[in-house]
């Protein structure tokens, strides 16, 4: 008996001793497992991990892939940090047992895209840590497994151009969001309007040109600086951006702040100034003015018509049509209204003519202007001599497939430059008959 015990103390120690990789230091401090293994030289995740650990401390170590067994098992762990070592892949589903992970910290590693599969199964995770990696890319899906969950989202000094702006707007029980030190050219309007916990929003040392106020904004007091900002207020730091300070950026120049050294990167007459020396009246826009126009087009049925408006203004205008018949023009099959101004008719007929008028505008105003188009029939076409001979007796493919008669037979023999108009005018034919 007696034996016995000794054999069995003997058994249990040794395995508690291997449960602690080599060169770690273990605690268990009940509940709580906590492994830790930083600056030991590790290239990988030690395989022989107690999977009820709850605590895992792997920084400044040289792992470079996270495996999918790495973490397998591990339901218990509610920390995990890999911070500081040179992790530039991860395998789909590496972290999918960790159903109870509170915090994971990835910083200062090597990561270059984040994508659906990384972090699959985290559905407790409060505080994601990216920050120092070399993000250039997040789907917009990966962070879905806690996108209710999510405290601390932190993807600072990447290389993001582009963020995942549908999925931070429905991050509802977000506090911290660090998008600063990156490449970042443009907030989407009203993204942050749900985000009724948002304490602090950094989006310093951006490529930003403006921030668009948002509904959340004007609910919260906002404070550009964090000293001294009452509790339940959002903090707002958006130094180091190439501002463009027009009147769209009156908003935040009203904002309650400290003193900053912000500058204004334009217009040109504000260039460099500090941004909250310039007085508000200082913050304008410019309407917009229509600077050249096409005044008259004449084209043939059937061809394409490209109506060009251009507009100057601060900020840029964005242009719009309205066709003869008093509708706003939309991109259809047909017709392209593009933003610098022009409008390409890909394929004119009879009723396109008339007067269109093109719109500018922008924060400041609008400005309009006519542009007339004339659309000539096309000439018989029954008519041409030179039909005859190279009269095909089956029509074009286009003309089959609309059921067409010989009316539209003979638009397609003779219509060869314009065989994309040939086959839609057969169609209509068609449909008219
Ligand atoms: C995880 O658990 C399963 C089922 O209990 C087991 O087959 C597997 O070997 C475990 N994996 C690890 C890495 O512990
Ligand atoms: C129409 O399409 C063009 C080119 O794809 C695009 O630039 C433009 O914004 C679109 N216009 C509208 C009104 O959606
Ligand atoms: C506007 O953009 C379209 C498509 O990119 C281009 O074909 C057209 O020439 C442009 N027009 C002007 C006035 O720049
Ligand atoms: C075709 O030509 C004939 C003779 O030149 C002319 O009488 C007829 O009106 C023309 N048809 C059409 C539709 O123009």
């Amino acid at each position: 008996m007696e034996r016995l015990v000794v054999y069995l103390l003997v058994i249990s120690t040794a395995v508690k001793a291997m449960m602690c990789p080599k060169r770690c230091m273990c605690q268990n401090l009940s509940p709580s497992f906590t492994i830790l293994c930083t600056k030991t030289g590790l290239l990988f995740v030690p395989p022989s991990i107690d999977r009820r650990t709850a605590e895992l401390r792997l920084m400044d170590n040289f792992i470079t892939t996270l495996r999918r067994k790495d973490f397998a098992n591990m339901t218990n762990l509610i920390h995990l940090t890999l911070s500081r070592n040179t992790i530039s892949q991860i395998m789909p589903y590496a972290f999918f047992d960790l159903k109870g992970l509170h915090a994971l910290h990835l910083d200062s590693n090597r990561l270059t895209y984040i994508n659906e599969d990384h972090f699959k199964g985290l559905i407790n995770l409060r505080h994601l840590i990216l920050s120092n990696n070399q993000l250039n890319c997040i789907s917009p899906g990966s962070l879905d497994d806690f996108i209710e969950t999510i405290e601390d989202l932190d993807l600072s000094y990447n290389n993001l151009v582009n963020v995942p702006w549908e999925t931070i707007a429905k991050l509802s029980n977000v506090n911290t969001v660090s998008l600063d030190h990156n490449l970042i050219e443009f907030v989407p309007e009203g993204i942050f309007s749900n985000l009724h916990k948002l304490a602090r929003l950094d989006m310093t040392s951006n490529k930003l040109k403006k921030i668009p106020p948002d509904p959340l904004f004007s609910r919260i007091p906002v404070y550009a600086k964090s000293k001294g900002s009452p509790l339940s207020s959002l903090v707002l730091s958006f130094g180091g951006n190439p501002l463009h300070c027009n009147c769209e950026l009156v908003w935040l120049r009203r904002l309650t702040r400290e003193d900053d050294l912000e500058t204004c990167a334009s217009p040109p007459e504000l260039m460099g100034k500090y941004f909250w020396s310039i007085k508000e009246e200082e913050f304008v826009c410019e309407p917009p003015m229509i600077t050249h126009r096409t005044p008259k087009l004449t084209v043939t049925e059937g061809q394409s018509a490209s109506l060009k408006c251009k507009a100057v203004g601060d900020p840029d205008p964005y242009v719009r049509w309205i066709s003869p018949d008093g509708k706003l023009v939309s991109n259809t099959s047909r017709t392209i209204s593009y933003e610098n101004g022009t409008l390409d008719i890909l394929v004119t007929s009879l009723t396109d003519k008339g007067t269109f008028t093109c719109i500018a505008s922008n924060a400041a105003g609008e400005s309009t202007a006519p542009v007339k188009l004339l659309v000539t029939p096309y000439p018989n076409l029954a008519n041409s001599t030179n039909c005859d001979k190279d009269a095909e007796p089956g029509p074009s493919d286009i003309l089959i497939s609309a059921k067409s008669t010989k009316p539209s037979a003979y638009i397609s023999c003779c219509v060869v430059p314009f065989l994309h108009f040939c086959g839609v005018m057969g169609i209509k034919l068609t449909g008219m008959n």
